[in-house]
């Protein structure tokens, strides 16, 4: 079998996605691109003396490869992967897939003309306890989801802020408190099989947790938000939340009983049945310690507990066998849709706001010209608030 060309976008941290690819020994880098060169050297040992480097997308993108990883800007996927798309390339982007909603339309549509495969990167959904919930959840003994959880806390230092926010207009800095929620919502999603529907949200500002330059706008520190499920049950998840101390945790609260990952320690599951409700042989509460069921030494060398080992073997593994990814284009967008249209919830006092069915030509095409952005456009120009303290200042 020919090894599968991969080409990177990105090399800071897509330099991690170099790596996997190695370790799986089914891919290997052909092409790296970045426009500032000194980040090549992040990239560099897990190139071969094949790999090509670029500074222009469209040189590299046309340089001959199967697949790409998307890991440049937060905030700049969305134009990248239609390209891609429209050429026939395989796509692995990172989040988020889209900042707008015209943009997750932009992706579905050319997602649907394309015989390549679109696939975000959410690595959180491949933790050993996630996968063992999906299982466990699939089994039925706990029935139907009532009520879930999932939180993403990373607080970061003033130094290490400013070290992955270069300048004052880098998407870091511009980030709303909701946006970056796929490391809350999508382990959700896979372990019940389901998608939102609509989401109410409230963002929190917090003046012990001010991290930003001068100069930069006041950010909100975190942002909750309820996701009213397609199957009738409902998920608290955060954005990227930075209160103290860093973690994730998620659980599913269902009719019979309940799972959870332990906090602090993410690869351990506490499973817990009603007293009248156990399976035979079942205890009635337990916690386990959750190892991976196959490559664990090579899933160890990588990083979010193996995550990003597990989502580019899947990826890889779903171009070689024609399959569908479980986080393609539609449940891709609907987690764009959960940051984008939570952030006008919490900006218009929790106001429930409905997430289109992307498969739905008729649905989504009511949003397809929506460019509501609190990032620059190619233009400069910022059309909506990225912060509630800026609100004033937009139509909004
Ligand atoms: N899933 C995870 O656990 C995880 C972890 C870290 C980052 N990420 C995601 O990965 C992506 C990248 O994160 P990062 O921390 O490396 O970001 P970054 O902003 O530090 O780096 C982006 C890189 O892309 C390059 N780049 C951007 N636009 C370019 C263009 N048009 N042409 C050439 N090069 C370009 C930049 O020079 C830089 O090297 C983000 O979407 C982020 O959300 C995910």
């Amino acid at each position: 079998m020919d090894k599968l060309k991969i080409g990177i976008f990105g090399t800071r941290r897509g330099a991690d996605f170099a790596h996997a690819a190695e370790l799986t020994g089914k891919a290997y880098v052909s092409a790296v691109c970045d426009f500032e060169e000194k980040h090549f050297d992040n990239i560099r040992k897990f190139c071969s003396e094949e790999t090509q480097y670029f500074s222009d997308f469209d040189e590299f993108i046309d340089s001959g490869m199967d697949a790409v990883v998307l890991t440049n800007y937060f905030n700049q996927h969305a134009k990248y992967a239609v390209k891609a798309l429209e050429k026939g390339i395989h796509v692995l982007s990172e989040t988020l897939p889209a900042v707008t909603m015209a943009e997750c339309v932009d992706i579905c549509r050319a997602a649907e003309k394309s015989k390549a495969i679109y696939m975000l990167a959410e690595n959180y959904a491949y933790f050993s306890t996630v996968e063992k919930m999906t299982e466990l959840y699939k089994g039925k003994t706990l029935g139907g989801a009532i009520y879930a959880e999932g939180e993403y806390v990373h607080p970061m230092s003033y130094e290490e802020y400013v070290h992955y926010t270069p300048t004052s207009d880098h998407w870091r800095a511009l980030m709303p408190s909701g946006y970056y929620m796929t490391h809350s919502l999508a382990p959700l999603m896979k372990i019940i099989d389901d998608v939102p529907v609509a989401v109410n949200a409230v963002s929190i500002y917090s003046d012990d947790l001010r991290q930003e330059r001068d100069g930069e706008p006041v950010k909100d520190v975190a942002s909750i938000m309820l996701c009213s499920m397609k199957g009738g049950s409902v998920a608290r998840v955060t954005g990227w939340a930075k209160f103290g101390g860093h973690g994730n945790w998620y659980r599913i609260a269902c009719a019979k009983g309940s799972m959870e990952t332990v906090r602090g320690d993410q690869d351990s599951l506490r499973l817990l049945y009603n007293k009248w409700e156990m399976p035979e042989g079942a205890e009635q509460e337990s916690v386990e310690k959750i190892e991976f069921t196959h490559d664990r030494e090579k899933g160890e060398q990588c990083g979010h507990a193996g995550g990003d080992y597990y989502v580019t073997l899947d990826f890889i593994d779903c171009i070689l066998e024609g399959r569908e990814p479980y986080f393609n284009a539609y449940r891709s967008c609907a987690m764009s849709a959960v940051g984008i249209l939570g952030w006008r919830s919490s900006l218009h006092n929790g106001e429930q706001y409905k997430i289109p069915d992307f498969s739905n030509e008729e649905e989504r095409k009511a949003y397809e010209n929506d460019n509501l952005s609190p990032f620059p456009d190619e233009n400069g120009n910022i059309n909506y608030p990225c912060t509630k303290y800026e609100a004033d200042k937009f139509d909004i």
